[in-house]
C-alpha cells in the first residue's frame, strides 16, 4: 500500500534537527544542546490551573476558536505589553501550539503553485507545510547581509506568484532580532503588494537587547498580517500544545475552519493553564531572560575564544557560529561532535542550505551542561 501514500507526504523528511537529539540519548554521557525549549518547569501556578481544571471536570470541548475567556486574556496581553489591539469574539483563534496555526494560517491561504519567501536560514518547520499545499519556497538569503532580511533583496524576490511572507523574529535558529529600523524597512516593500504577511513571534519574551516591536503594530499591514504566538516559550509549556493566531477578522473567519476541522479546539486543561499564565505569570518570562543572558554572554565569549565567528544573539535561546575554520560542512561538524565527544548540536544545513557552514547551539541548558558542553567543542575543535 505504501505507494498509495500521497506524494507530497513521501517526500517529507524527517526534521534533521530531531537526528542528533534521537542520537544523543545513546550516550550515558551525552551533552545534548539541540533543545528547543526550556529547561525550566511550568511555573507551579499554571500547573495547579491545568489541575484544577481537570478536577472540575472540565475537560471537554471549548467554542472552537478557544475559551472566550482566554481569547480576552490573549487579547488584553498584546494591547498592554505590544500596544496592538485585536478583537477577542472575532479576531483570535487558540490553537494546538503554534504548530497548528502555521498549519492552519498556510492550509487557509496557498494554493498549488503559489510562492512563500522566507529569510534563510530558518525554522525547518514551515517548509514542509508550504510543500503539503503544492506551493513552493522562495528563499531570501541573509547571510550576506548579517542574518537581517535585506528590503531590497525582499523586493526582487515578489513575483505575481508570491502569496505570503513568513518571518520569525527574535529568530530560531539564528537568535536575531530586529531594529525597528530594519522593520520599517520591510513594511515599506511590503505594504505594497498584496501579499499575506506571517509573522511568527512566538519566542518575543526572549527579546535581549530592546523591547520587542511586533509587526503587527504596522497599521498598514495589520489588514493582511497573521500573527502567530503562544506560550510554548515563555511560560515553558511545550508540552501543553498552546498557540494563539491573531489576524483580520475576514481573514480568520477562514482560518477558523481549517482549525476547527483539524482540532476542534485546543486541550481544554491547557487553555485553562493558559489564562492563568497570561492573568498571574506574566512574568515568568523575565526569570527565564536573566538565566538565559547569563548562558548566552558564557557561550558566546568560549566561542569567540575558540576562535568561531558568531554574531551576538539579541532574542530566543540560540546562537549560530559559523565553523568554517573547521572545513567541515556543518553535517560532518555535528556527527563528527557527536561520535568523538558525545556532543549534539543542530547542523546549520537543517535550516536551510542557507543555513550551511553554520551549527545551532541551544543554551536552554543549564550552566553546568554548557560549560561541559563548551569544554569538549573546544577540545573537537582543538584537536
Ligand atoms: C519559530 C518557531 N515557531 C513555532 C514553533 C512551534 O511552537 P509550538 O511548540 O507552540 O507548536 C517553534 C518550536 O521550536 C519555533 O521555534
Amino acid at each position: 500500500m505504501i505507494n498509495r501514500v500521497n506524494d507530497r507526504v513521501k517526500d517529507l523528511e524527517v526534521p534533521g534537527i530531531r537526528v542528533f537529539s534521537n542520537e544523543v540519548a545513546q550516550y550515558g554521557d551525552g551533552v545534548n544542546l539541540t533543545i528547543g525549549e526550556p529547561d525550566f518547569p511550568t511555573p507551579d501556578r499554571v500547573k495547579q490551573a491545568g489541575i484544577e481544571a481537570i478536577q472540575n471536570n472540565l475537560t471537554g470541548y471549548s467554542h472552537n476558536a478557544g475559551l472566550l475567556e482566554l481569547r480576552e486574556k490573549v487579547s488584553l496581553f498584546f494591547e498592554e505589553k505590544y500596544k496592538i489591539l485585536y478583537d477577542p469574539v472575532t479576531e483570535i483563534v487558540i490553537t494546538t501550539g503554534a504548530s497548528e496555526g502555521i498549519d492552519s494560517i498556510l492550509r487557509t491561504i496557498l494554493n498549488e503553485g503559489d510562492e512563500v519567501i522566507m529569510p534563510a536560514p530558518i525554522y525547518s518547520g514551515y517548509e514542509p507545510i508550504v510543500h503539503l499545499s503544492g506551493a513552493n519556497v522562495v528563499y531570501l538569503d541573509t547571510m550576506k547581509t548579517e542574518l537581517v532580511p535585506c528590503p531590497e533583496a525582499l523586493a526582487a524576490l515578489i513575483t505575481e506568484k508570491t502569496k505570503a511572507i513568513i518571518l520569525n523574529y527574535p529568530s530560531n535558529p539564528t537568535g536575531m532580532t530586529l531594529t525597528k529600523e530594519q522593520m520599517d524597512g520591510i513594511v515599506n516593500v511590503l505594504e505594497k503588494h498584496d501579499i499575506f504577511i506571517i509573522s511568527d513571534e512566538i519566542y518575543s519574551e526572549n527579546s535581549f537587547n530592546e523591547e520587542h516591536v511586533s509587526f503587527a503594530s504596522y497599521p498598514q499591514i495589520r489588514h493582511k498580517l497573521f500573527l502567530i504566538h503562544g506560550l510554548s516559550k515563555s511560560h515553558a509549556m511545550t508540552g501543553w500544545r498552546l498557540g494563539f493566531v491573531l489576524g483580520p477578522q475576514d481573514l480568520m473567519d477562514h482560518v477558523l475552519k481549517v482549525h476547527l476541522y483539524n482540532s476542534i479546539c485546543a486541550a481544554l486543561p491547557s487553555q485553562y493553564a493558559g489564562i492563568e499564565a497570561l492573568t498571574h505569570s506574566r512574568n515568568t518570562p523575565l526569570a527565564m531572560n536573566t538565566a538565559y543572558l547569563e548562558r548566552r554572554d558564557y557561550v558566546y565569549e568560549r566561542l569567540t575564544s575558540m576562535g568561531l565567528s558568531v554574531i551576538k544573539p539579541t532574542g530566543a535561546f540560540y546562537i549560530f557560529p559559523s565553523i568554517e575554520i573547521t572545513g567541515l560542512t556543518s553535517w560532518e561538524f555535528a556527527t563528527k561532535l557527536l561520535a568523538s565527544e558525545h556532543v549534539a548540536v543542530v547542523p546549520g544545513s537543517a535550516f536551510t542550505i542557507y543555513g550551511e557552514g553554520f551549527i545551532r547551539i541551544s543554551y536552554a541548558n543549564s550552566m553546568e551542561t554548557l560549560v561541559e558542553g563548551m569544554n569538549r567543542i573546544e577540545r573537537f575543535i582543538s584537536g
